[in-house]
């Protein structure tokens, strides 16, 4: 068996917690391979609204396995509310989620580095959601981190030794002043609560999986354009988002990859700073945000809105080996009278169609123009009730991205997904 992956192929927030839900029956094991609580996936069913960070979005099956995977940073303060929380729905996860030894933790010092490092930025501030991922990934590269492995593995010494440090960055380098001792508190508890967890070394545990015949469909987390490497750096999040993320992060060979789904908004959005090309600030963004109640699930700030980017879709469609795509959120669009998609840059007075090295704000995007599909989307259920204006704007995507829409959602719940044939 091989691994399927799903994965954002704009900035964040396309659905993708929602569409693991939907996908979640076909698969015996849900895995997560990079991020951490910096994401705030969505799922909505029988008018019940769920976020989770850390958790795998395959939870809500319970006949299913759900993996943190080695790729992932994980916050034991946040874990533990997402626990506290569904347990309170009467959701006990405690047997069908595994952990990875290899994750790291996110420390409570972690956390007030991020906000150290942001203010020294000033205005080239990153826009990072503050949760500590950026020092706790720097943490692992520079050989300094502390892992769920280490959680029975002289942990206090280990989580003294790093807090040490953390505390002569913070005090030498940003004469920064702070007190962890409420949420050091939280922390520890939260450190408890995972070590009751089934903590594994799940690079074998997945193989061995898929060896016996299970299938196994890996959740990306934030989108391919915030990609440590290929998104707009340094306006990126600290981690590898695409395809290849899914590999290390979970100790998959890459021809262990099947298929890759790759989803994206009928529009963009995008939370925190960095270019945007086809951002809006008229009225029509406005609508957009709106209507698409663009706000983060992790942050409650709200995102900036625009056309769709078809330049920077097909970069990620590349960079990320994307098989089939998954159009969201087309609802949001119903009233539009034209839409626009975004099908070249214009930079220094040339026309180009691909992503330059530099995402400037010098660039101006070239716009084709369709007429919008005017018809309650949310109230259509096969896509044999597609009008001819849908049904256009979703080809002409395909034939430009050489890549079959499969699945097109038309509402946040579970059953406003329409599976083309
Ligand atoms: P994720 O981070 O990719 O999982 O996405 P988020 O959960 O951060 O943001 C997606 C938002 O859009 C959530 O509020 C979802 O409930 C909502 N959503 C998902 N699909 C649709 C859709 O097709 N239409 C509408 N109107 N909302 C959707
Ligand atoms: P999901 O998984 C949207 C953005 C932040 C900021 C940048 C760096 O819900 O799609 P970080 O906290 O990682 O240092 O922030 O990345 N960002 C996201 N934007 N969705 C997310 O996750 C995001 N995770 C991080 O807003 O611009
Ligand atoms: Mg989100």
């Amino acid at each position: 068996m091989k691994v399927d992956v799903l994965l954002g192929l704009q900035w964040g927030d396309e659905g993708k917690g929602k569409i693991v839900d939907v996908l979640t029956p076909n698969y015996d094991l849900i895995t997560r391979f990079q991020g951490g609580p910096n994401a705030g996936h969505t799922l909505e069913f029988n008018n019940i609204k769920h976020v989770l960070h850390t958790i795998p979005s395959g939870i809500f099956r319970d006949d299913k396995l759900n993996v943190i995977g080695n790729g992932v940073v994980i916050d034991p303060v946040i874990f533990k509310k997402e626990i506290d929380d569904l347990k309170k729905i009467d959701i006990d996860i405690s047997k069908n989620l595994y952990i990875s030894k290899k994750a790291h933790l996110i420390l409570p010092s972690h956390r007030v580095l991020d906000a150290a490092n942001e203010a020294a930025k000033g205005k080239a501030k990153i826009g990072s959601t503050l949760k500590g991922i950026g020092p706790t990934y720097t943490d692992k590269i520079s050989r300094y981190g502390l892992r769920v492995g280490d959680i029975n593995n002289d942990f206090d010494n280990k989580y003294n030794t790093l807090l040490e440090r953390h505390k002569q960055i913070l005090d030498k380098q940003f004469s920064w002043e702070y007190d962890i001792t409420e949420y050091e508190k939280e922390w520890l508890e939260g450190i408890k609560l995972l070590s009751t967890f089934n903590l594994i070394d799940s690079e074998n545990f997945i193989n061995e999986s898929m060896k016996a015949g299970k299938s196994v469909l890996a959740e990306g987390a934030q989108g391919t354009l915030l990609d440590i490497d290929f998104g707009s750096y340094p306006f990126v999040t600290s981690s590898n988002t695409t395809s290849a993320g899914a590999c290390t992060g979970l100790g998959i060979a890459p021809n262990k990859i099947g298929e890759v789904f790759g989803i994206f908004k009928a529009y963009c959005t995008r939370v925190g700073a960095g270019p945007f090309p086809t951002e809006l600030f008229d009225e029509t963004g406005e609508l957009l945000a709106q209507k698409g109640h663009e706000f983060g699930a992790t942050t409650g700030r709200a995102r900036r809105c625009g056309w769709l980017d078809l330049v920077a879709l097909k970069y990620a469609i590349m960079i990320d080996g994307v098989t089939q795509l998954i159009m969201m959120k087309s609802d949001v669009m119903d009233e539009f009278d034209t839409i626009k998609i975004c099908t070249a840059y214009k930079l220094n007075g040339e026309i180009i169609d691909y992503v330059p090295y530099e995402m400037t704000e010098d660039i101006e995007p070239v716009y084709t123009e369709f007429p919008g599909w005017k018809e309650d989307m949310t109230k259509v259920s096969s896509e044999e009730q597609f009008s001819e204006n849908f049904k256009n704007y979703i080809s002409f995507i395909e034939k430009e991205t050489e890549t079959k829409i499969t699945v097109v959602s038309v509402g946040p719940d579970r059953a406003q997904t329409i599976v083309r044939k």
